[in-house]
């Protein structure tokens, strides 16, 4: 897969990969994305438990997420989303069960190693980094940056590769910035920014890693609608160039609108699976829901 964030100009034309179909102008991206041939199955959760002393917040989970899509992960309050989350990137450690990604089995590895094989979630700007600018969050953020390793750093004939890791980091950083819309903010502290605003730095930060499949915890929280939908276009068109996409999300709404499969976990088990409509006329998860809007 390209290494490149797409240029938004690029996006909008369409310039999709995985699209079979040329999508009709008027198609929902619902429609659009059950159009695309599904190419294979990058994330299975299998049998997945976590229990912390004597909770179990996950209860033999089991799912898969499909190549391209933007799968939907839901569920009431204490569901176990966020506990699957961190046990699928290595924050947590499952008690029993296995994680694949890609065909291999990334149980019990560091985060640090799974996000560097294409696998990670947003994370919420860390104190420490909000006292750095926009940019400097960027550049911080990818995977196996050689700058990291005083080694290298100071090995003769290794330096300049350093040098030119950290200018293709920089360019893409400002790529990056750039199809978020915040390269206007590059200089100022992280900690300045609005609540909206940080949302978009987290993913941007997300996506310097280069990674394959995302996992998006209430990515849009506190976000207000223009940004809400500027966030939402921009995981469409990354979409459309064959990331994948997991989302845990409680406004129904967004969940029912760009998710062409949804997840809907209950007490750290998988309930029910199937489109937005079908989970919406679903009795049990109704049920789970207490009465609750979906
Ligand atoms: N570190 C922890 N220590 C102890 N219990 C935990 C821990 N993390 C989560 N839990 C418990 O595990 C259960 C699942 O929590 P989790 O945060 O995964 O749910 P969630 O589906 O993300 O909920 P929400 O929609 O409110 O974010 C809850 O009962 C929670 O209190
Ligand atoms: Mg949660």
């Amino acid at each position: 897969m390209s290494s490149d964030i797409p240029d938004a100009d690029d996006a909008a034309a369409g310039g999709s990969p995985a699209t079979s179909d040329e999508p009709e102008a008027n198609d929902s991206p619902v429609e659009e994305a059950a159009k695309r041939t599904p190419t294979g199955v990058p994330l299975r959760v299998d049998g997945l438990v976590k229990r912390f002393g004597g909770v179990t917040a996950v209860d033999g989970a089991s799912f898969e997420v499909e190549q391209g899509s933007l799968t939907g992960l839901i569920g009431p309050n204490g569901a176990g989303k966020s506990t699957t989350f961190n046990c699928i990137t290595g924050v947590h450690e499952p008690t029993a069960g296995n994680i694949y990604f890609k065909n291999e089995d990334i149980t019990g590895l560091k985060p640090y190693q799974i996000a560097r094989k294409g696998l990670v979630r947003t994370f919420q700007i860390a104190r420490e980094l909000e006292e750095m600018t926009v940019l400097e969050n960027l550049m911080l953020a990818p995977k196996g940056q050689l700058g990291e390793s005083a080694i290298r750093a100071v090995t003769p004939g290794l330096r300049g590769e350093v040098v030119t890791q950290e200018e293709e980091i920089r360019e893409r950083a400002w790529e990056t910035l750039d199809f978020f819309e915040i390269d206007h903010l590059a200089t100022e502290h992280a900690g300045n920014l609005s609540g909206g605003q940080r949302k978009l730095l987290e993913m941007a930060r997300a996506l310097m890693t280069d990674p394959e499949l995302v996992l998006l915890d209430e990515p849009l929280a506190g976000v207000n609608p223009t940004l809400e939908e500027k966030l939402l276009d921009r995981i469409h068109q990354l979409r459309e160039d064959g990331y994948t996409f997991l989302l845990v999300e409680h406004d129904m709404d967004i969940i029912m609108n760009n998710c062409e499969h949804v997840i809907v976990m209950h007490q750290g088990s998988v309930l029910a699976e199937g489109t937005g409509d079908e989970i919406r006329n679903n009795e049990q998860v109704i049920e789970a829901y207490l009465g609750e809007d979906i």
